[in-house]
């Protein structure tokens, strides 16, 4: 990776001063951060015509393509193959959990845990965020956490707790979490669009957002507003997809539910959003409260058979029922209900 990185922004064809200070103040500074770009961003945000702006992010894509960073725009089945060898697979601490994910939270892909208030989507960043500085051997991503928290619920407490619980060094757990506190919506945009650097230097292997809907929820209200707050929430989705695959990063997203009255049958709260968030969800779980327990439910993933499974929030953080019942898997149903409707929401 480094090879590419060496490469200046500047050096692209067509950049000059000019344009080089334009995506500084945009906070691009590398050319990953260009190449995980949309048009839109850069011509929204930093004052570049469409066409520089297309110019910009193609020769960015095409120069870390050359490379092998990203993936040619037709590439073997053998070549896709090969770049999947190279993912990890993070443990959530439950071994139901990880069995649902077919062996823990993927790199190069985004994961997205959706749910009521209480169902665990915290706990499980909370965990995870410890898990991933594991060595690999142990399921871990080897790695440190980069923790973008939009609804002030981080808790160092809650991590040496987690941690203490496991016998691990509480203070070097502790050190290898950077947590970015987010207060509004372009203040979220803008940590999305400047991550690449932060991943690089802090070797970061599990980004989270805790979560990807509050702030952009309550700043865009009404009708009016969907469209473009739905532009940007996409803006941030495909950003992290990229920044998953281009860092081989594991990119972990939380998401609200919102009450569909006009169910008839079945559970009537689904992913808020709309259609924006669900398609660019690698993974996509459903999470419920179960009595003492949370039901985890496998709604979408283009790999994992449609099941359901159950774990707890312990002391330790996230574990298996103490019973351990088996993971239960249900036939699938229609799994993409949720993402047709496409701009529904509220
Ligand atoms: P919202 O962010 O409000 O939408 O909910 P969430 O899904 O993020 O919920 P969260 O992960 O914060 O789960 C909260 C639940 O976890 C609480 O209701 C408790 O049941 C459980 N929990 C949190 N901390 C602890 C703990 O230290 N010990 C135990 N046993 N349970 C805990
Ligand atoms: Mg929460």
């Amino acid at each position: 990776m480094s090879e590419a990185i060496e490469v200046d922004i500047g050096d692209l064809p067509g950049v000059g001063p000019a344009t080089k200070a334009k995506l500084e103040s945009g906070g691009i500074t590398t050319i990953l951060d260009l190449a995980a770009s949309t048009v839109n961003e850069l011509v929204d945000n930093m004052n570049l015509t469409d066409e520089t702006a297309h110019n910009l992010v193609f020769e960015a894509q095409k120069l870390l393509r050359d490379k092998g960073y990203l993936e040619k725009d037709l590439v073997s089945a053998n070549e896709l193959f090969a770049r999947r060898a190279k993912m990890l697979r993070c443990t959530t601490f439950s071994q139901n959990l990880d069995g649902l994910l077919a062996g823990g939270i993927e790199t190069q892909s985004v994961t997205e845990f959706y749910g009521e208030f209480g169902s665990g989507k915290t706990q499980i960043c909370h965990t995870t965020c410890i898990s991933a500085q594991l060595p690999v051997e142990q399921h871990g991503l080897n790695g440190s956490a980069l923790y973008i928290d939009t609804e002030s619920t981080f808790r160092p407490e809650r991590i040496a707790q987690i941690a203490r619980a496991r016998d691990l060094d509480v203070e070097s757990v502790l050190n290898h979490i950077h947590v970015a506190k987010i207060y509004n919506a372009s203040h979220l945009e803008l940590i999305v669009r400047a991550m690449g650097t932060l991943i690089q230097q802090n070797n970061i292997k599990l980004v989270i957002v805790d979560s990807i809907i509050s702030l952009h929820r309550a700043e865009f209200i009404g009708r009016g507003t969907l469209s473009e707050r739905q532009q940007k929430l996409n803006g941030i989705m495909h950003r992290l997809k990229r920044v998953a695959e281009i860092y081989n990063v594991a990119v972990i997203i939380t998401n609200q539910v919102q009450a569909t009255p006009d169910t008839f049958f079945g559970d009537p709260t689904k992913a808020a959003g709309g259609n924006i968030i669900g398609h660019a969800s690698t993974y996509r779980i459903y999470l419920r409260k179960a009595g003492q327990e949370r039901k985890a439910i496998m709604v979408d993933s283009p790999m994992h058979p449609y099941g359901d499974t159950n774990f707890m929030v312990v002391e330790a953080g996230i574990t298996d029922p103490l019973d351990k019942k088996p993971t239960k898997f249900v036939k699938p149903t229609s799994r993409h209900a949720d993402k047709e409707d496409s701009q529904s929401e509220e």
